[in-house]
């Protein structure tokens, strides 16, 4: 079910999505890796729709961007008036192992840092409206307490996104709890846009809100063993293939689109299905003018993307029909492992045009 879906239809106060017109207007707010129309959205949803209905997650907090826009909004809402530590902030605050990423320095951090530091005093004027859950997520557990606002910007692998989904699902409230999938238009992350697929059925599709995040309503509740059976760890292959290719076709915003194209040659990989990453990328650059999705996927895929020997390797077999289904991600198994005529001549195309660059 989504936003469009008859048999739901949203609530006045969500249905025009009035987080567009809305301005956050921090003062000095922290560094962030939000962009500000997300920060406009977080800043909305705790001033104007919060009714202390349950408490609000942000999970993966960084140096406090989302907990400083959250936080903000809270403090003018009558709803949160005399009530401490309603946002609940987790954080490895470490940029130690696979937490490091080039872009870090950026941000003045280097490898193996811890910025706890940072982040407390980085948000030190809403200390009594925080909890700080510092640590690794997956071992962080959570009681029955509702959530209003479930904001996920820490599901970079697909354990800490079946970890959530176990922790927190369940404590949504139907028709009113809101989620935000911060990395959902964005690169690595086909578990979350899969998993979204799988409870499809529980949540309507409010906004995409640039640069990549998915909002949603909670529409129906999930049950705790729900959460705990449903989670990417247990999907088959033709499931992953399936809800990917519907999380593609859900989304109209370009960015979007051929991040999640991406996704979709990333999870290819991890099943071993060459002809799925070839055709994944033919639909990245399908665009002209790809945009960073583009550059990523040169980056990540270069055997595809290189000299003669490679382009003898990537050849599609011999062309067969083209197949009827669209612009899917799979093929009906009577045809995996081949490419259709077009595919083979979009992937001619797409060679050429990297090549010449
Ligand atoms: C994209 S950043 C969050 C950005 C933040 N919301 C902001 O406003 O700038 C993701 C955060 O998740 C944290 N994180 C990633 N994996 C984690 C894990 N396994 N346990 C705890 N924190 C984790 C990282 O330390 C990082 O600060």
């Amino acid at each position: 079910m989504d936003a469009s879906d008859a048999r739901y239809s949203l609530p006045a106060a969500l249905a025009d999505r009035p987080w567009r017109r809305h301005a956050a207007n921090l003062a000095s707010p922290p560094p962030t890796m939000l962009m500000q129309p997300e920060l406009d959205l977080l800043h909305w949803l705790t001033s104007q729709y919060y009714q202390g209905q349950g408490l609000i997650i942000d999970a993966g907090c960084f140096l406090g961007g989302s907990t400083s826009a959250l936080a903000s909004g809270l403090a003018t809402n009558p709803a949160a008036h005399g009530r401490k530590r309603l946002i609940h902030c987790y954080d490895l605050f470490s940029t130690s192992g696979k937490l490091w990423y080039d872009f870090l320095p950026q941000f003045n951090l280097g490898r193996d840092q811890s910025f706890e530091d940072r982040f407390r005093r980085n948000v030190a004027a809403h200390a009594e409206r925080i909890e700080v859950h510092a640590g690794e997520l997956l071992e962080q557990t959570w009681g029955q307490e509702p959530v209003e606002i479930l904001f996920l910007d820490i599901c970079k692998f697909p354990p800490l996104h079946d970890h959530a989904t176990r922790l927190w699902f369940p404590r949504l409230i139907p028709g009113r709890s809101i989620l935000i999938q911060q990395d959902y238009g964005w690169w690595d992350y086909h578990w979350g846009n899969i998993m979204m697929e799988v409870y499809r059925d529980r949540f309507a599709v409010l906004d995409d809100v640039p640069v990549a995040s998915r909002v949603y309503l909670c529409t129906h509740a999930i049950s705790e063993s729900e959460a705990a059976e449903r989670v990417y760890a247990r999907l088959s292959e033709v499931d992953k293939l399936r809800h990917m290719d519907a999380a593609i076709a859900s989304v109209g915003h370009s960015s979007y689109r051929e991040h999640l194209w991406l996704n979709a040659a990333e999870l290819a990989k991890t099943l071993g299905r060459e002809d799925l990453i070839k055709r994944a990328l033919v639909e990245i650059f399908s665009n002209p003018s790809p945009g960073p999705a583009g550059a990523s996927a040169r980056e990540r895929f270069p055997q595809y993307f290189a000299g003669a020997g490679a382009l003898a390797a990537a050849a599609p077999p011999a062309p067969q029909p083209p197949a009827a289904t669209g612009r899917r991600l799979d093929r009906p198994a009577a045809s995996r492992g081949s490419l259709s005529s077009r595919f083979a001549r979009l992937w001619r195309k797409v060679r050429r045009a990297v090549g010449s660059r």
